[in-house]
């Protein structure tokens, strides 16, 4: 199967450091690589209501549910380039993750079996100096990547607060040269 990259970005703004990182990292795919980008901010999610147990809970047609449905389904690779929040993923790549809950019951769609050994990979941009405090981000990444038995490439931490800062933060970029050329393990929970 050849490879399809998937980049979801989680800003609540365009041309962020978060997405300048990523479009780094990408810059390196060889270019029979595909590459789709979906902006979370411009293609925004409505609220999530968890119809997991309802019994006419349906597939979306169209809307922007469908739009990121049909690209994640789609994709080998899945790149998760949310800033960092509150120590977390944004509110809008949240959102998303919640909407896998949902993919997960919905008829027909099998994403369970789809997501099995496709692979998962996070690109962030922090204010902080000290990468550690995005531990529980990539603590999310990892774990629901462990869930859905995905492989996880690991997290492109650079360091940034407004848009651009990145760009001086040379050793985010040397990471990002090699980054998705390195090993994707099948994640695995912590201590598992
Ligand atoms: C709502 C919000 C929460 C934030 N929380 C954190 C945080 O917990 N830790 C941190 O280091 N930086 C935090 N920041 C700073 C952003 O991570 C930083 O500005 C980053 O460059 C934003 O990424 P972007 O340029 O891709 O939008 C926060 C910024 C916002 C707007």
């Amino acid at each position: 199967m050849s490879r399809r990259f998937l980049f979801v970005l989680g800003s609540s703004r365009s041309a962020g450091n978060t997405e300048l990182l990523a479009r780094r990292a990408a810059e390196q795919l060889p270019t029979d690589v595909e590459q789709q980008w979906i902006s979370l901010a411009e293609h925004p999610l409505p609220d999530f209501v968890d119809l997991r147990h309802d019994a006419d809970h349906t597939r979306p047609r169209e809307g922007n549910a469908a739009l990121l449905l049909d690209a994640t389904l789609a994709a080998t690779d899945i790149v998760i380039a949310s800033p960092l929040y509150w120590y977390s993923v944004s509110g809008h790549t949240k959102r998303y993750l919640d909407y896998w809950s949902g993919w997960l019951r919905t008829p027909h769609v099998d994403f369970k079996a789809t997501m099995a050994g496709r692979t998962l990979w996070g690109v962030t941009a922090l204010a902080d100096a000290e990468p550690v405090v995005a531990d529980p981000l990539i603590g999310t990444l990892n774990n629901s990547a462990a869930y859905l038995k995905m492989r996880f490439g690991g997290v492109l931490l650079g360091n940034g607060s407004k848009p651009g800062d990145v760009l001086n933060d040379t050793a985010a970029l040397a990471r990002a040269k090699t980054f998705f050329a390195s090993e994707a393990p099948l994640a695995r929970f912590p201590g598992a």
